[in-house]
């Protein structure tokens, strides 16, 4: 989607299918964030449609159950449900969360019985960390990346390590991941090879709580940069 800039009005006015395929990865596969801003539209400036989606990675339960189950009655909608919300977070202590996200599905006849019934269970922020692809990892070298995820590792320069800053960068993931049991994550696109290498081996020092919490940052980061791509200011 890169080089398409939506208007507000007009992002205010797509509907949630559009808008999932426009704003589906602003979180690295958790297109859950996007279905919840959906339903929080209009909003009247762009800044208010980002706080939308950092607000809603603030509220995330440190960790949480992996989604199953779907929809009764509807298969297809349970498959289209299940892509948009599995893995979304609504704590179950804040049941207001899940009434932002029904009328996402209202125009799909869905109603909130339905789905209350398929929402207890969500993931948070732990799983949010657990979706980005190494930095410079085995995706990279295999060509699959998202594109903005590919676009970010771009801009970081991590296309072109030296063999010895690969080598370091890969050695460091691997001991971060089995520290962490996540992934190192780093806004790619605020960051050059040398301060991503200095950033893994500073976190690498940290308690696993204090980098959930620096690795959301990272997250809020880059989903404000990938939603600036893609609404004019
Ligand atoms: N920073 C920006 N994009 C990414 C990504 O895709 N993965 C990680 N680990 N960090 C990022």
């Amino acid at each position: 989607m890169a080089g398409l800039l939506y208007l507000l009005e007009e992002v205010n006015g797509l509907t949630v299918q559009e808008f999932m395929q426009v704003f589906g990865n602003v979180v690295e596969d958790r297109p859950g964030v996007a279905a919840h801003v959906a339903a929080l539209r209009p909003f009247s400036g762009v800044e208010q449609l980002t706080d939308a989606a950092l607000l809603y990675l603030d509220t995330l339960p440190l960790d949480g159950k992996r989604f199953q189950g779907g929809v009764k009655g509807d298969p297809s909608l349970g498959q289209y449900f299940c892509r948009c919300v599995c893995n979304q977070a609504i704590p179950t202590e804040q049941p207001l969360l899940l009434v932002m996200i029904v009328p996402t599905f209202a125009d799909r006849g869905c109603n909130v019985n339905m789905i209350t019934d398929t929402c207890l269970f969500h993931t948070g922020k732990e799983e949010v960390l657990r979706c980005h692809p190494d930095l410079a990892g085995r995706l990279s070298e295999e060509g699959k990346l998202t594109a903005e995820s590919a676009r970010e590792q771009h801009a970081a320069g991590l296309h072109k390590l030296t063999l010895e800053n690969k080598r370091d960068i890969d050695q460091l993931n691997k001991r971060y991941k089995e520290k962490f049991g996540f992934p190192f994550v780093i806004c790619a696109r605020e960051n050059k090879a040398n301060a991503i290498l200095l950033g893994l081996k500073r976190r690498l020092d940290n308690s696993k709580e204090s980098e959930l919490e620096e690795g959301i940052q990272e997250v809020k980061k880059i989903c404000r940069l990938r939603i600036c791509e893609l609404v004019s200011q």
